[in-house]
């Protein structure tokens, strides 16, 4: 008897599966717009120097393997909660903390498990389009998932109609709402729309959990905290799952965390309760080499200045790639078509190319990006923008 006979092959990740079509490909001039990995003018995803410098000064002073508890490292927790809801925030003195995870992958894992666990039959509601994985990782979790206009097939930032399925959400269910430089589209909402999406969320009494996966890529290191912070004064409850891979460039050592605001010093412990018996069970203890880095550069002074220096270099050179796009489809009289490349934030943009043309792109000038459109602006380098202009224009004329 075969055990295995009646397993089938699923789809590989829409996402990470272009990663390895890509290597595959010897097209020298291939471009790699898929995976959301920054690349700096040579191609390549550095290794931050205050990243590298953290991790010489560990090398040094570090006096134990030991497992580092179900809540991580507790400076890292300390220092990331003050980076994403504002150093001098009377939240955290007693109501809002975070629990360390692998990455922002896992503390949206931890949250959606706390969310079935602990407050049953509430759904989550999740932008349309979203992060596949956020519609993957709620299922998993048995969650019933809906979903909200966000952008539609005109390529624009739908915020009437968003708001008016907001106001027809169950009383207590979650929504999902993407802090800053929204995953897969780039567009975000002004903070106008933060206070009427606030209202929304208010009068249905609706638990936000914010996904705060690229700070400091979209305006700025505070500039994107502000649908955070505002959400975490006017609500006694939240959900924040923050991540560090793009922003301190540690992708593969896993390093985010999961925040949560409650209505009490003691509520604050009843939830951690739950998380940290939720995490023993999905992963024990998380992985500590990526959050003492982060602790080491935000606990430092100088560290952090030159980690601030460099995120924001990296934040102007995409500013820069949207714009050097948009001039380099000019030529083929596609500006206009393209413009909101220019006005998009983060490191994605929703094109509007078609699956079809995404294909084209794919077989003919073996430029990758994600199916939906998506391309990750990131991922370029100044030298390529005439050739990929030339490309898309060859698709679109
Ligand atoms: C992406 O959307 O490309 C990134 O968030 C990386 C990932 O894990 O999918």
């Amino acid at each position: 008897m075969s055990h295995f006979a009646t397993i089938v092959r699923v789809p590989g990740d829409p996402i990470l599966g272009l990663m390895d079509a890509y290597r595959a490909d010897s097209n020298p001039a291939k471009l790699d717009l898929g995976v959301g990995v920054y690349k700096d003018a040579q191609g390549l995803t550095p290794i931050p120097r205050a990243v590298k410098l953290a991790e010489q000064g560990l090398l040094q002073s570090e006096t134990t393997k030991s497992y580092i508890g179900g809540h991580g490292d507790a400076l890292f927790c300390a220092r990331l909660a003050q980076l994403v809801l504002g150093v001098d925030n009377p939240l955290l003195q007693e109501r809002a903390a975070a629990s360390q995870t692998p990455g922002g992958t896992g503390a949206l894992r931890l949250a959606a498990d706390f969310i079935g666990r602990c407050l049953p039959n509430r759904g989550i509601w999740l932008s349309d389009p979203t992060w596949p994985i956020h519609e993957s990782i709620f299922a998993a979790a048995g969650l019933r998932v809906g979903h909200y206009p966000y952008v539609g097939a005109d390529n624009q930032l739908q915020v009437e109609t968003m708001l008016e399925a907001l106001n027809q959400v169950p009383k207590g269910d979650v929504v999902l709402l993407h802090a800053c430089c929204h995953n897969p589209t780039g567009f975000d909402l002004t903070p106008r729309d933060w206070k009427r999406v606030l209202e929304v969320v208010k009068a249905r009494e609706l638990l936000p959990l914010l996904d705060f996966a690229y700070q400091g890529f979209g305006d700025g290191l505070e500039q994107d905290a502000f649908a955070v912070r505002l959400f975490a004064a006017e609500l006694p409850e939240l959900l924040i799952t923050s991540s560090c891979s793009k922003n301190f460039g540690l992708y593969r050592e896993r390093t985010g965390a999961l925040l949560v605001c409650a209505e009490s010093a003691d509520k604050l412990q009843d939830v951690r309760s739950q998380l940290a018996f939720i995490a023993r069970n999905l992963w024990s203890t998380p992985p500590a080499h990526g959050a003492a880095v982060v602790a080491s550069i935000l606990d430092n002074a100088e560290l952090k200045r030159l980690w601030m220096d460099e995120l924001e270099a990296m934040r102007q050179r995409v500013v820069s790639l949207r714009l050097g796009l948009v001039q380099a489809l000019q030529p083929y009289g596609l500006a206009e078509r393209f413009a909101h490349i220019a006005q998009q934030r983060g490191m994605f943009s929703y094109t509007g190319l078609s699956p079809a043309q995404v294909q084209q792109l794919r077989d003919k000038y073996s430029v990758y990006m994600v199916g939906s459109g998506r391309a990750n602006m990131a991922g370029l380098a100044a030298q390529r923008l005439d050739q990929l202009a030339r490309a898309i224009a060859r698709v679109c004329i």
